[in-house]
């Protein structure tokens, strides 16, 4: 029965100009990961636009306009759902529409499947990184400018422009992102730990790794404008250089 649905699925990517994803068939798939499977050959860019990759890209490659899933990074359920809502809101430059129009149903059971397709990916592990090998950044407008630049084009949209978590999709995570305007919490911070985290991504949590996206002195560059945060007079100050720039 199950062979016959698979032929059927095929044959209607082959009429529809591209071939249905395979499932993975190396051990059963769950019942949620079979749910998942059907949503993503029913919806149309899924198995459209990402089975044509799966062919076209090489295997390993993680830029090009549709990512191969088999070894896109591992993301924990609630960035899957945040990233179906509002794709951009996570992933700035992506082209993918979103299937916010799904059930939350739908969309764990492809979260679920998603995830099945890349678990051998090795889970984002942050490794901890010796203060030296944090880039210098001076503490003055040039390097505030720069960091506010890449925080408001990568991280607003869990984050929020005010630093305190409330970015667009931020209520669709749990944990919630961290409040960065908390100078209690912040103060206990190494720079070595924030770095590490914003390099390779918290574990169990939907914060990701920028490692391959930002190069380290962007990472810093960051990583230097997130404590403004916590220090509202220095924060004020900036942004009155940029009101009289
Ligand atoms: C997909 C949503 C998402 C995006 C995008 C995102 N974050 Fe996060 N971030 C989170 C979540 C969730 C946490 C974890 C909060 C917790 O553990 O309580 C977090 C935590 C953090 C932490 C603190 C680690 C800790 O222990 O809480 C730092 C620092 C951080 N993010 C920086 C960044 C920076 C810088 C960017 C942009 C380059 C960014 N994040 C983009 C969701 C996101």
């Amino acid at each position: 029965m199950k062979r016959v649905f698979f032929l059927f699925i095929a044959a209607l990517g082959l009429a529809s100009g591209c071939l249905a994803p395979p499932a993975p068939r190396d051990a059963p798939l769950t019942r949620l990961e079979e749910q998942g499977w059907r949503i993503f050959s029913r919806e149309p860019c899924f198995s459209a636009c990402h089975a044509t990759s799966v062919a076209a890209t090489p295997p390993g490659s993680l830029s090009g306009f549709v990512p191969d899933l088999r070894t896109t990074p591992r993301h924990t359920q609630d960035w899957y759902l945040a990233y179906f809502v509002n794709p951009r809101a996570v992933l700035p430059y992506s082209p993918m529409p979103s299937f916010g129009y799904l059930s939350r149903d739908e969309m764990k059971a492809l979260a679920v499947f998603l995830q099945r397709l890349n678990r051998d990916v090795p889970a984002p592990k942050a490794r901890p990184v010796a203060p030296e090998e944090i880039p210098r950044t001076a503490r003055d407008f040039v390097s505030y400018r720069a960091g506010r630049n890449i925080f408001n084009t990568y991280c607003t949209g869990c984050h929020g422009e005010s630093g305190s978590g409330g970015g667009e999709v931020g209520h669709l995570l749990s944990p919630e992102p961290r409040d960065f305007t908390d100078s209690v919490w912040m103060s206990k911070q190494t720079e070595s730990y924030l770095f590490s985290v914003i390099t390779d991504g918290k574990a169990n949590t939907a914060m990701p790794g920028f490692k391959d996206i930002l190069r380290p002195q962007e990472r810093a560059l960051v990583l230097n404008y997130i404590q403004y945060f916590a220090d509202p007079v220095a924060k004020e100050r900036m942004e009155l250089a940029f009101a009289i720039e």
